[in-house]
């Protein structure tokens, strides 16, 4: 029960402090409401530090904060995929240090799932999404096999660390519960939440979601460095013996969730945080921009790739800034601590959004144009704080076709193609006749399961039989 007159201080004091922040009218309705409502709202007040949040006005709210690109900006340099000559020792050694890390239990997989999926247009947290071509196996299904496997492949109870937001938490952990972890032991898969931010007017006022509610955000997976301290998962890892995180974004099923190449190329050059990259696909992909700037890695958003840059090609005709950020990376544990222990903090980025909020009289407002500025951290920002980062190039159809619109590229549609093609290439190298069609596209639905082979090697190695694949038909590889 929540006692009146304490009710009643927390409320002086926050008014005093509202006041002095030009925030008061947070307090408007609070008449309106019920004790339990004014305890709720008191309690989401009580954890802003407004300090900061009037920094963050100043700089990104009341102006668009310009993003100044570095003038000696260069392309990145980046590990090839196939070692390049006189490499061979180096990734030869990269890969067993890869192993040995998976088989002591070095590594945990990380996935980011607190974003709010809106333009997929998916009701509900996108990892439950269901987007495997034979079976439709939901995005969450398909990393878990991916992480069981590689337990049995190393031998290791391997923990995968799933990124929830405030609003999805619940959902994802009933989703995991009704399905019993897809097969994995429910103690290696470990939730923490991430951390909110208020969305603001363009006038820097707080708003209100609610009379008893402020419209609090996800901070971005930026968000995650600060969730590990705060969750004591960083601890937890530290107790575990677990030095590397392999970090994956919740929309990408091509990915492969734990590869001992990747990881051992980080760990073998002193890395702290580690990326993945591939060719981009047009001088306009919606992808990140690996660059160079101060003898620093740093990663643009294509939203800040200036389109005379990104249209920039070299004498030989390829493409200047050609290095796609495809959010998969590796990262130190003991990185992790050292910039959450320092009070180091990554930037933010603005957002101009539409945010359903209440007007002055209380009356929810769903706006036709942008009326909000939301604020984000990336993941990304922390490249040009290690001392060591590096890039390791991997391939598009093996590893990166993301679901991220409902409609279009990276959808649904383009994805289980890409999810078919990639089956069928396996498929073929292991001498199996796949039908196709005049395009030359596969002319069947298949499914190879993450718990049959994690990789093409491991996929041809075991010689599967089956009888001949007819046009049309679907087959499931388990
Ligand atoms: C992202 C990258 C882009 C990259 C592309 C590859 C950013 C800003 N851009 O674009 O450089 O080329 O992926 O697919 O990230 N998430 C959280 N909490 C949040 C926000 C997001 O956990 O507060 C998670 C999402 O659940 C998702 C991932 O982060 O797994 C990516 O978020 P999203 O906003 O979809 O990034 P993109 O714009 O697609």
């Amino acid at each position: 029960p929540v006692s009146s007159s304490d009710l009643t201080k927390r409320y002086k004091t926050m008014k005093k402090t509202l006041k002095s922040h030009h925030q008061g009218h947070l307090l408007r309705f609070w008449d309106e409401l019920e004790p339990e409502g004014q305890g709720n709202l008191l309690d989401q007040l009580e954890q802003l530090n407004f300090q900061r949040l009037d920094q963050l006005i100043q700089s990104h709210v009341l102006k668009k904060p310009e993003e100044v690109l570095p003038e000696d900006m260069a392309p990145a340099p980046f590990y090839t995929h196939g070692p390049g000559e006189g490499q061979e020792e180096l990734y030869s050694r990269a890969r067993q240090a890869g192993v040995n890390a998976l088989k002591q239990g070095e590594v945990a997989a990380l996935t980011v799932a607190g974003g709010q999926g809106t333009r997929l247009g998916f009701d509900g947290p996108k990892g439950g999404f269901c987007i495997s071509p034979v079976k439709n196996k939901p995005l969450f299904q398909i990393f878990a096999e991916s992480i069981l496997a590689s337990q049995k492949l190393y031998q290791q109870q391997i923990t995968w660390y799933i990124m929830t937001s405030p609003t999805n938490d619940g959902q994802i952990r009933r989703f995991f519960d009704e399905n019993n972890c897809f097969g994995l032991d429910g103690g290696c898969v470990r939730f923490f939440t991430q951390g909110t931010i208020p969305a603001f007017d363009h006038e820097g006022k707080l708003l209100l979601a609610g009379k008893g509610s402020l419209a609090l955000y996800p901070n971005g997976h930026g968000g995650t460095l600060t969730a590990l301290g705060d969750s004591g998962c960083l601890e937890q890892m530290k107790v575990d013996g677990v030095e590397y995180l392999s970090y994956v974004q919740v929309d990408n099923p091509l990915v492969h969730v734990l590869d001992p190449m990747f990881l051992g190329l980080h760990i073998v050059t002193g890395s702290e945080i580690s990326s993945k990259t591939l060719p981009k696909i047009d001088d306009l992909e919606r992808v990140g921009n690996f660059c160079l700037s101060g003898g620093k890695l740093r990663v643009i958003e294509y939203s800040d790739l200036p389109e005379e840059l990104a249209h920039t090609h070299n004498p030989d005709g390829a493409r200047t800034f050609n290095t796609a950020s495809i959010a998969l990376h590796v990262i130190t544990v003991n990185f992790v601590e050292r910039l959450t222990s320092g009070g180091l903090s990554l930037p933010f980025h603005r957002a101009d959004k539409k945010v359903v909020c209440l007007d002055e009289e209380g009356l929810l407002v769903e706006p036709d144009e942008p009326n909000a500025v939301k604020l984000e951290m990336f993941i990304f920002d922390a490249l040009p704080l290690a001392s060591e980062a590096i890039i390791f190039e991997t391939e598009r159809a093996e590893e990166f076709s993301p679901v991220k619109n409902a409609v279009g590229s990276d959808s649904p549609l383009t994805c289980r193609r890409d999810m078919i093609r990639r089956a069928a290439r396996w498929m073929s190298l292991a001498g199996i006749e796949i039908p196709r069609n005049a395009q030359g596209e596969p002319a069947c639905t298949l499914e190879i399961s993450p718990l049959y082979a994690l990789g093409v090697e491991q996929f041809v190695a075991k010689k599967v039989q089956i009888p001949p694949i007819e046009m049309g038909e679907k087959i499931y590889i388990e």
